[in-house]
């Protein structure tokens, strides 16, 4: 099974993904999270990622189909895959089709959270993520049992050098420019659900369950 979850930065598509994998037993595959333990591991891909990145705009298309076909080979996507901030322009869904189709496989449901734009600079201002294990979290919503450490992996937990308000005025205006069409993309084959993402993380959870 591939299911999608889209939405604008900080809508909370990496915090629900995290949990449906958990239920469906699937894993989450978040091509942030690809690009980011690129950028940890200092390899030139990751490097050149960095600047893109940094700035809230899009890693080129071919640098990311890259890296999302070789995970999705991995034996762990045997069953299926949640992907997490992946496609996000209409050339990305339409190779990730191409691909999927190679392989007997589609695209089974897309959900798309929303979430208001205030909200969306509240969580992302407030977000905290681990150096080592990429888990996130939240100065308010979601803190950490011991400040300033990852609860899992005991590495230091801070903001996401992306996560300003200049990168996420610009996050958002890449979202609205080139991945918002991606939903019309999938709205018109029938395989889209929308979300409402305003409350807590358990209630859009319930939410994000029903849609599928
Ligand atoms: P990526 O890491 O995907 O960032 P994003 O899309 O901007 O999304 P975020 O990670 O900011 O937010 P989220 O929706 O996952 O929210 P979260 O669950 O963390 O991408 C980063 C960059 O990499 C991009 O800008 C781009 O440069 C590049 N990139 C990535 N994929 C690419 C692609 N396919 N093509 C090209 N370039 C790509 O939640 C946010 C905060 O809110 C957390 O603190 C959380 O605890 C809290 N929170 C979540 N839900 C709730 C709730 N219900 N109530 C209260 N707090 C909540």
């Amino acid at each position: 099974m591939i299911l999608v979850i889209m939405g604008p930065p900080g809508a909370g598509k990496g915090t629900q993904a995290s949990r449906l994998a958990a239920e469906l037993g699937i894993p989450q595959v978040s091509t942030g999270e690809l690009l980011r333990e690129a950028r940890r591991d200092g390899s030139e891909v990751g490097q050149r990622a960095a600047i893109n990145m940094d700035a809230g705009t899009l890693v080129p298309d071919e640098v990311v189909m890259t890296l999302i076909e070789r995970r999705l080979e991995q034996q762990d996507c045997g069953s299926g895959a949640i992907l997490d901030g992946f496609p996000r322009t209409v050339a990305q869904a339409v190779q990730l089709d191409d691909m999927l189709e190679r392989s007997g496989r589609q695209v089974d449901r897309v959900v798309s959270i929303s979430v208001t734009e205030d909200e969306i600079v509240e969580r992302i201002l407030g977000r905290l993520t681990c150096g080592q294990c990429g888990a996130v979290y939240h100065r308010t919503t979601k803190p950490t049992a011991r400040e300033g450490h990852c609860d899992l992996c005991g590495g230091l937990v801070s903001s996401r050098s992306d996560d300003n308000e200049e990168a996420v005025r610009i996050r958002l205006q890449t979202y609205s420019n080139l991945t918002a069409p991606v939903l019309d993309y999938y709205g018109g084959a029938g395989r889209l659900a929308s979300v409402d993402g305003s409350g807590g993380l358990d209630e859009v959870f319930n939410r994000v369950q029903g849609a599928l």
